[in-house]
């Protein structure tokens, strides 16, 4: 499908987005391994999640949804059937690799595959601490298919430091080691996104998280026992995806005379970099109704259009706004002055190279950029001439230049905007209902 997207003058309104797409999947995991049901509101049901969904059928762990209320009849740990068939994890790295950790602290055996993109994407960084945990897991040279058989010992705890900051295989790690024989260390470079310890936590796992400084540097830690009861069922409503409300916020800075109020929307801080660089650009975004839910925090944005500035970007606040890059590059082609992103290499190893596929795309609608080995350098003119693009498969390349056509000097279209529904199905229908004008044809 190629979409259109046509210059606006001023988005307004007030909006409501899907769950959050990282704890729509834990929650339904987690449930599925807690003993009892457990009721989780506003799940994301999109391409991303449905695959984790019907691997449940695959282990015999019985859900129901109703509109976006699921609920999960856990069994407890160990009660998960082999898989007979190949789990097919689609698009989705965190289905694959949380999937993977669930399964071995499961003992349970199967074979977790997805599409051409999945299959690109490294696995060694999961498959490589398992097996020094001894769980039997084997890749195909360092990717998808993935091959887990029970191993007849119990899983070793460890302590094992992550090359990448990277919450999927912490969260892969930290369920490995909810069975093993002794507690578990896993340290991490950066502090990546913290919902799995939030999580399980108040599920009555023991789990601790602190951060390790010395020499200018700082460490990210967290230990891991062994389970002593079964985990409580949980009974959550999730907050909205502040990956996808990007999108929206963007959108409201860079469209002249926007004001746009994105309801309940998760602001854990190991997810909320992106706000804190947008404001740093300038960008008015103010947040109200903070609230706090099973450990999660969450809130309203009110966002009005805003004069940017440039910014550099670098350090811990890339991990804590690593699904944002692709937007934060059409903010900075809209600010004044040259934006700078450097150590975050981790792009390229993204449903896309989001380093690569950003700059090309950005330079076809005339956006003056230098790709680094590491980032992207932006001499933003707060205006971009517009044109055609392509998604490349990749959701979060595809929404972000739709929302630059939004503000372009000529409307942008995006070839392969389908892909949008990986994980916002409702984003065409939100941007039109604040004003937005978009044509999409098969
Ligand atoms: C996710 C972690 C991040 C992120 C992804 C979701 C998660 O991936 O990019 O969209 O839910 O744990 P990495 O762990 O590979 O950084």
């Amino acid at each position: 499908m190629d979409c259109i997207v046509y210059p606006t003058s001023g988005l307004r309104g007030s909006i409501s987005l899907a769950g959050d797409k990282s704890l729509s999947h834990r929650a339904l995991l987690l449930a599925a391994m807690a003993e009892g049901t457990s009721k989780i509101e506003n799940f994301l049901l999109a391409g991303v999640t449905q695959p984790m969904l019907n691997a449940m059928d695959q282990f015999e762990v019985k859900w129901e949804l109703a509109g976006k209320t699921l609920v999960v009849h856990g069994k407890g740990m160990g009660s998960w059937r082999d898989a007979e068939r190949v789990i097919d994890c689609g698009n989705s790295a965190t289905t694959i690799r949380l999937l993977a950790g669930a399964m071995a602290a499961n003992h349970c055996a199967g074979i977790l595959d997805g599409s051409e993109g999945l299959r690109r994407r490294p696995m060694d960084r999961i498959v490589e601490p398992m097996q020094k945990m001894g769980i039997n897991i084997h890749s195909t040279e360092g990717h998808a298919p993935l091959t887990l058989q029970p191993t007849k010992s119990r899983i070793r705890g460890i302590e094992y430091e992550l090359p990448v900051a990277s919450a999927q295989v912490k969260t892969c790690l930290i369920l490995s080691a909810l069975t093993a024989d002794r507690p578990s260390t896993f340290i991490e470079p950066g502090p990546s996104r913290d919902h799995t310890e939030r999580m399980l936590s108040g599920m009555g796992a023991q789990i601790m998280s602190d951060v390790i400084e010395g020499n200018g540097t700082k460490k990210f830690r967290v230990q891991v026992a062994p389970l002593k009861r079964p985990l409580k069922p949980i009974s959550m409503h999730l907050p909205s995806d502040i990956s996808s409300a990007a999108f929206f916020i963007v959108a409201g800075l860079i469209t002249p005379g926007s004001e746009i109020i994105i309801n309940n929307i998760g602001l854990n801080p190991t997810r909320a970099g992106l706000l804190e660089v947008l404001q740093k650009m300038n960008g008015i975004i103010a947040t109200e109704n903070i609230t706090e839910q099973s450990g999660e925090t969450m809130g309203d944005l009110i966002v009005n259009s805003s004069s940017l500035q440039a910014t550099d970007v670098n350090g811990d606040v890339v991990v804590r706004m690593i699904d944002e890059f692709p937007i934060l590059g059409i903010a900075a082609a809209f600010a004044e002055g040259e934006t700078v992103v450097t150590q975050a290499e981790e792009l390229r190893y993204k449903e896309s190279d989001r380093i690569a596929m950003l700059c090309q795309e950005l330079s076809n609608v005339g956006v003056d950029v230098t790709e680094l080995n590491d980032g992207f350098r932006i001499r933003g003119q707060r205006r971009v001439r517009g044109g055609d693009v392509d998604a490349h498969g990749d959701h979060r390349l595809a929404m972000a230049f739709m929302v630059a056509g939004l503000a372009a000097e000529n409307p942008i279209r995006v070839r392969g905007a389908e892909v949008v529904q990986e994980s916002l199905p409702e984003f065409i229908p939100l941007m039109r209902s604040l004003g937005a004008e978009i044509i999409c044809m098969e």
